[in-house]
């Protein structure tokens, strides 16, 4: 908006310039500018032009010589009063009260200075290390024998709980077990779910930590879905009773065999949903919250499809060599001021490890919300695509944790925020709950996979509720959102160097 209305002025006066001047008073290349039209219109206003023979055209013309000429004296003596006067009432551009807002520009220059300090660093790194990017050093990070595959394994068994929770259902449907017998079977088949991998990945000496993570996060995803999918269809028998009262018995609700994940989208009803095709269409969706008719798109655009299927397997790469090349001689140069308890040395360390990781962050973000959850939508023809929204717009903590894994947060208020809340818990209660759980999971995501249990990650997303007060209370605007992007920048380095710290000290320092 200032870019325009800074623009206006001058373009006005340099069109006046221009349809006024019997001799050209611009410079020859500001005329090859002005394109045959502008010619056009000085030659058609130049006075004594005999084009025309009419003589009520000659006399217009007449006319309109004599307002150019007018015109020409009254700009002349414009010219001259600006000459004399050359000073205006106005602000600086950089001082607040001037109003100005195009900044575009200053941004454009830090994105310049962002990459150009970036290359320094990938120069100094390479001269330093060489080169350590290794895609097989990858796969010995999933397996440490070739003919064992744990996680893998891991993996497939889960299939055993889908089936449990489908069976339950469909008993429950039928009638043959009450809801309390249902609820009890879900809470085992849940808490199994929980367990079990977790007992698996503890015990199992073949199963590496980035192999574990694979392995819980499936689980966990796992039961994030599988309650959505109890609760749901709990609610569809709850619907089902409460129209069996008021409704004639032909108007109940029609069980449809076409179900999620069929050819042909039709709408289905409960029970109908309760098949294989659907159960399974949903545990690959990319959503946790459960659904009889979820959004479906027309067709499957492969254009889209091959672009995040090249997104995927691009940034899958950058995101490993960036890990390998960047982050992990980072991290190893760090130990020795961590035992040291060399406190300004590990400050520079850490925010040394915060340009990468955040780097890391940024396009894991991108990976994982957009290229691959797009991918599998659009591979399903799941119509839903609100994967992520506009946290990097946030000025709250609170903000930030409701949009930038939508996933999650929707699954958390559906299934926990609003059921507690409707309990009549207070806002703060039910907001400290969200993140307790939270918290919980995200420690069962790394301290079962590296078996050593210290709670940072625990207590880094315990920390939010603090920080989401005191951000809101005393920090509004862009303050708000410096604060959170710094929240992001520093607080997840200090987990990363707090995890590693402790499990280098348990594996590789020797214990007196
Ligand atoms: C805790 C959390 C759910 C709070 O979300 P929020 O959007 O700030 O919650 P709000 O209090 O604004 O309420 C949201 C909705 O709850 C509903 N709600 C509010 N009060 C309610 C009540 N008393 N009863 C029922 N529903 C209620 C409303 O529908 C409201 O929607 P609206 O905004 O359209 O009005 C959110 O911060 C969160 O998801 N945190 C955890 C995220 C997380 O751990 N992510 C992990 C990613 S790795």
């Amino acid at each position: 908006m200032g870019d325009r209305s800074d623009r206006v002025p001058m373009m006005t006066r340099r069109t006046r310039r221009s349809t006024i001047g019997p001799t050209p008073a611009v410079p020859h290349s500001q005329h090859a500018n002005s394109g045959c039209k502008q010619q056009g219109t000085v030659g058609d206003k130049q006075p004594g032009y005999t084009r025309h023979s009419n003589g009520k055209v000659k006399e217009e013309e007449k006319q309109e010589a004599d307002e150019t000429v007018t015109s020409t004296t009254r700009n002349e003596k414009n010219r001259i009063t600006e000459r004399l006067s050359c000073h205006v009432l106005q602000e600086s551009l950089l001082s607040s009260a001037s109003g100005y807002r195009n900044y575009r520009g200053i941004l454009n220059w830090c994105v310049v200075m962002l990459v150009l300090s970036n290359a320094r660093l990938f120069l100094e790194n390479l001269i330093k290390y060489g080169i350590l990017v290794d895609p097989i050093q990858v796969v010995s990070l999933f397996l440490k024998d070739p003919y064992s595959w744990p996680a893998l394994c891991l993996v497939i068994v889960s299939n055993t709980f889908i089936m449990a929770a489908l069976y339950t259902e469909r008993r429950l449907s039928l009638g043959t077990i009450s809801e309390s017998t249902g609820t009890f079977l879900h809470f085992v088949n849940l808490t199994t779910l929980l367990c079990f991998p977790s007992a698996t990945v503890l015990t199992l000496t073949s199963m590496t930590p980035v192999g574990g993570v694979f392995a819980l996060g499936v689980y966990t995803i796992l039961f994030l879905k599988l309650y959505s999918y109890k609760d749901v269809n709990m609610w569809c028998r709850e619907m089902r009773h409460s129209r069996a009262r008021t409704l004639t018995r032909s108007h109940s609700c029609p069980s449809v065999a076409r179900s999620n994940g069929s050819a042909v989208h039709s709408h289905v009803t409960y029970p109908g949903n309760l098949t294989h095709r659907d159960i399974y269409y949903f545990m690959v969706a990319p959503t946790l919250c459960y659904e009889l008719n979820f959004p479906r798109s027309p067709r499957i655009r492969k254009s889209f499809l091959l672009r995040r299927l090249f997104e995927m397997l691009f940034l899958m790469q950058l995101l490993i060599g960036l890990v390998q090349q960047w982050m992990v001689p980072t991290i190893q140069n760090s130990m020795k001021p961590f035992q040291d308890m060399d406190f300004s040395r590990m400050m520079e360390r850490m925010l040394k490890l915060a340009v990468p990781n955040h780097l890391i962050w940024l396009i894991f973000f991108y990976w994982f919300f957009h290229s691959s959850m797009n991918f599998v939508a659009e591979l399903l023809q799941f119509g839903d695509r609100e994967f992520y929204r506009d946290w990097w717009n946030s000025e709250t903590v609170t903000y930030f944790w409701s949009n930038w894994n939508i996933p999650v947060h929707k699954w958390c208020l559906r299934h926990f925020y609003q059921p507690i809340m409707r309990r009549g818990v207070s806002k703060w209660v039910a907001r400290t709950a969200v993140f307790l759980l939270s918290a919980f999971f995200h420690e069962y995501l790394v301290s079962v996979p590296l078996k050593m249990f210290r709670l940072w990650a625990f207590m880094g997303m315990m920390a939010q509720i603090p920080l989401a007060w005191f951000v809101s209370r005393f920090l509004r605007g862009n303050y708000g959102n410096a604060a959170v992007w710094i929240s992001l920048i520093i607080g997840q380095p200090v987990a990363v160097l707090m995890y590693f710290h402790d499990y280098y000290v348990l594996h590789y320092v020797p214990q007196s």
